[in-house]
């Protein structure tokens, strides 16, 4: 946690789901914050309603990663301590149609980040990573630890593991960088409060969205993808994390890329934790190390919700595979970090902010909306 002047931690991708519910948790822990998004999957009504709950402003920049004059102004004004990087695109099916627009967004964007970084000599890295660089598990039974092979089964998966390498050959060649990688499993919930949450323009891409657009009226049913999985109730299984339990983990991970980025040179490298030789080089998985099926999400959110949720069985997905289950022993021991709450816990905060905010966040913010976001919530743009 800091100490006297804030550390001031530069987000990007900081309107989006794990974005919002990150700065939150920095905010709360006294760190000051600035946000660049482009809102291409957001809006920033999510970062005015975290300034009015907890009284505190928020710097906000609206542009694109790849714009390095507005990264320069950002590293020339404000005095950035780390960078956590949540800004890309997610959708594992959309890649497939879009590589180019997936590889450009998650590779160039990094690259221009990491570029601007070292220009003006900002060397703590958090980096949002994914499950889906593991691709199929090698053994469908077992829990899955960072050391699994590598084989990503998209565009999307392989560019978050190109960008893991380009962090990684970034590091070998500057060690005062340190760099924390999480790879996370199924993110889910909102924050207890209601007010930020899950909120995907178009159609959602993961499966809590969707079951509550079934709860909500919106859709009349929902498809299980596959019901004759050897899982115990033949519907897949993955691991589900709330989204403040994740959030937390990057806040722990913060103290950890400065602990790399100072103690890399030095000569306990060999006793270093990584799945890598490089010294300031880490990767964590962020999961519960608890398996729940997806016909278990959709059975507690009817409890939740006391609603009926209609779903048919639908054939297997190409590249679908049975079970997919964190090992997060790294996590835990290393950072001190673990996932705390429960299934029930995620849907019933996820339930709380789609019933509050049934359309999402539904301000309209004309023109660019770079500025200080007050305490009350209200934008001042510069
Ligand atoms: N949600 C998940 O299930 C999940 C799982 C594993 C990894 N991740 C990763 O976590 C990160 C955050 O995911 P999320 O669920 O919060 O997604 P999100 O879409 O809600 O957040 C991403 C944010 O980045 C912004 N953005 C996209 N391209 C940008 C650009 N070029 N310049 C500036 N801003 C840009 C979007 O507007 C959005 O606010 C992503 O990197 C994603 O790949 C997410």
């Amino acid at each position: 946690m800091p100490t006297e002047t804030p550390k001031t931690i530069f987000v990007t991708g900081g309107a989006g789901y794990i974005g919002s519910h990150t700065v939150l948790e920095l905010l709360q822990e006294s760190y000051s914050v600035i946000v660049l998004d482009n809102l291409s999957n957001s809006s920033p009504e999510s970062l005015s309603r975290i300034c009015a709950l907890l009284q505190k402003p928020i710097t906000f920049y609206q542009g694109s990663l790849s714009k390095s004059q507005l990264l320069d102004k950002i590293f020339t004004t404000h005095k950035v301590w780390a960078v956590i990087h949540f800004a890309a695109l997610k959708s594992a099916p959309e890649s497939v149609e879009k590589p180019l627009d997936y590889w450009g967004v998650n590779v160039g964007g990094t690259m221009g980040l990491l570029e601007a970084m070292r220009r003006h000599g900002v060397g703590r890295l958090v980096f949002s990573s994914t499950a889906a660089v593991y691709g199929t598990p090698v053994d469908p039974t077992s829990l899955i630890p960072e050391t699994h092979q590598t084989v990503p089964m998209n565009p999307y998966g392989r560019s978050k593991l190109a960008v893991e390498h380009l962090i990684r050959d970034l590091c070998t060649t500057t060690p005062s960088f340190g760099a924390v990688i999480l790879r996370y499993f199924n993110p889910v919930g909102a924050h207890k409060s209601g007010k930020i949450g899950e909120d995907p323009k178009g159609q959602p891409g993961n499966l809590v969205p969707f079951v509550l657009e079934v709860v909500s009226g919106k859709r009349k049913r929902i498809d299980i993808t596959g019901t004759d999985w050897e899982t115990r109730d033949g519907s897949g299984v993955r691991d589900f994390i709330h989204v403040v339990d994740l959030a937390k983990g990057h806040v722990a991970s913060l103290e950890r890329a400065d602990f790399l980025a100072s103690s890399s040179s030095s000569t306990t490298t060999t006793s270093s934790p990584t799945t890598s030789p490089i010294p300031n080089y880490e990767i964590y998985n962020m999961g519960s190390g608890l398996g729940t099926s997806v016909l278990e999400i959709i059975k507690t959110m009817s409890a939740v919700t006391s609603r009926p949720i209609d779903h048919v069985a639908a054939p297997r997905r190409a590249g679908d595979v049975a079970q997919v289950v964190a090992d997060p022993a790294r996590a835990n021991k290393i950072l001190g970090w673990r996932a705390e709450m429960t299934v029930k816990d995620m849907c019933e905060d996820a339930w709380r902010f789609k019933e509050a905010n049934p359309e999402g966040y539904t301000s309209v913010w004309e023109g660019d909306s770079s500025g200080v976001l007050g305490v009350d919530g209200r934008l001042e743009r510069f």
